[in-house]
């Protein structure tokens, strides 16, 4: 349960917002690279951490992220002319390069320095791997780029879709962080799922319903340990996770690609699901990425044309009570992404947690909540970089492994829990 004033201090992101203020020292994912797929391509609009952007990609593949509305009179310029090194203002021809800055005023006389005294809030925006990634804070404090392994490894290891979410990006990461729902909601998925099924892992989650929990701190986040029975002598651990502010891995299933999200705020009502999927020592095989594509797995399928779930709100997720009824599905939804996400933005767009009632099984989920809280006042207070920042604390794996009854899954699992290149991940 979490007091109003704590809810809307980790739920706000905009702008001069404790959490705000957090958010903007990391490197975010802001786009796919797929949104910007060719020099001087049409520009995207772009919603982050409350703030309306551009995103467009110059002659020169330079790419920009800037205020969406032009310095003049406001008109966005998402129906600006990307041509020749800039956007130009379709509205009277002001023209700005992807620092943001103006860089032809045709209204004004040629000599007029007004062109150069105006110069839109830009941010930087870099490709790492199959992603864009954005840097929205103080540009002296500007971390090193990301080194997350699904970013790192070669192209044809790795896959990354995104979908809209319509909920807080806080309720949609606590379901990253809560695995305990695996057993009962996705229940379906771990027999019958391209992406997952056959594992030995799954039986040993489809037995025991009632892990354990043990959340240890790492230098970025947490580990979260959900233990359960194996056999007389040994548990079954599946290790989640976490590192600051809203990246988080889930546990490997046999030699199946491994997977997680970023859960990047848009506003205080709507996230970007960043989905990814890669295998740490060989490619992805055609049927799997193929089975990424259709949406398996933790990906889904899309409204033609754009980000958002074929299931939505707004068709009830297709749920289909006869499937559910047969077993085909736990709750009736198809897909672990959207069953997640049924329910997520079930919840409301910023839930009340004043009224929640937390288990056991929460523990992960009130410990982050207890760190970034304690990481937004520490850099407002002190100006603390916040874990997560160092690519050090990125350098990690989610880990899924039988270990006997008396060993401490951190001692377990010390070398899995690490990116060892060239190693495969540790995984039943
Ligand atoms: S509003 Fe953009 S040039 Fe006038
Ligand atoms: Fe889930």
């Amino acid at each position: 349960m979490l007091k109003k004033e704590v809810n809307d201090l980790l739920t706000q992101t905009g702008p001069g917002t404790p959490m705000g203020e957090l958010f903007r020292q990391y490197w975010m994912p802001a786009l796919l690279a797929e949104e910007l797929p060719a020099d001087d391509c049409p520009p995207v609009r772009v919603k982050l951490l409350s703030e309306r952007l551009i995103a467009f990609r110059d002659s020169a593949g330079r790419y920009g992220l800037i205020d969406e509305f032009c310095a003049h009179r406001g008109a966005s310029l998402w129906f600006g002319r990307n041509e020749e090194g800039g956007l130009r203002c379709a509205y009277h021809g002001c023209k700005y390069d992807v620092t943001g800055q103006c860089i032809e005023l045709p209204a004004e006389p040629d000599n007029s320095s007004l062109c150069r005294r105006i110069k839109l809030t830009a941010y930087p925006l870099v490709r790492v791997g199959d992603v864009l990634w954005a840097y929205m804070g103080d540009p002296a404090k500007q971390p090193p780029l990301p080194e997350f392994e699904f970013a790192l490894v070669p192209s044809t290891q790795t896959y990354t879709s995104k979908r809209w979410q319509e909920c807080n990006w806080l309720q949609a990461l606590e379901g990253g962080i809560d695995s305990s729902h695996v057993s009962w909601l996705h229940s379906a998925g771990l027999r019958s799922d391209p992406l997952f099924k056959g594992s030995k892992g799954n039986e040993y989650n489809m037995k025991d319903l009632k892990p354990f929990f043990e959340v240890v701190e790492s230098g970025g986040g947490l580990f979260v340990g959900a233990r359960r029975n194996a056999d007389e002598d040994h548990y079954y651990w599946r290790i989640t996770p976490w590192v600051m502010p809203n990246f988080t891995m889930v546990p490997p299933r046999a030699d199946h690609p491994v997977h997680g999200h970023f859960w990047v705020p848009i506003d205080d009502e709507n996230c970007w699901v960043f989905t990814y999927d890669y295998h740490p020592v060989r490619d992805l095989t055609p049927t799997e990425l193929q089975a990424m594509k259709d949406g398996h797995g933790v990906h889904n399928q899309y409204v033609p044309g754009t980000y958002r779930p074929l299931q939505n709100k707004d068709n009830d997720y297709m749920m289909d009570r006869d499937a559910q009824k047969r077993g085909e599905t736990y709750s009736g939804v198809r897909g672990i992404a959207m069953q997640d996400a049924s329910l997520q933005e079930s919840m409301g767009p910023i839930v009340d947690r004043s009224r929640e009632r937390l288990v056991a099984a929460d523990a992960g989920i009130v410990k982050a909540r207890q760190m970034l809280r304690k990481a937004a006042m520490a850099l407002r207070d002190e100006g603390k970089t916040p874990p997560g920042v160092d690519p050090a604390h990125q350098r990690i794996r989610s880990v899924s492994i039988v270990l006997p009854k008396e060993e401490s899954f951190m001692e377990g699992c010390r070398d899995a829990i690490a990116v060892r290149p060239g190693v495969p991940q540790t995984s039943v």
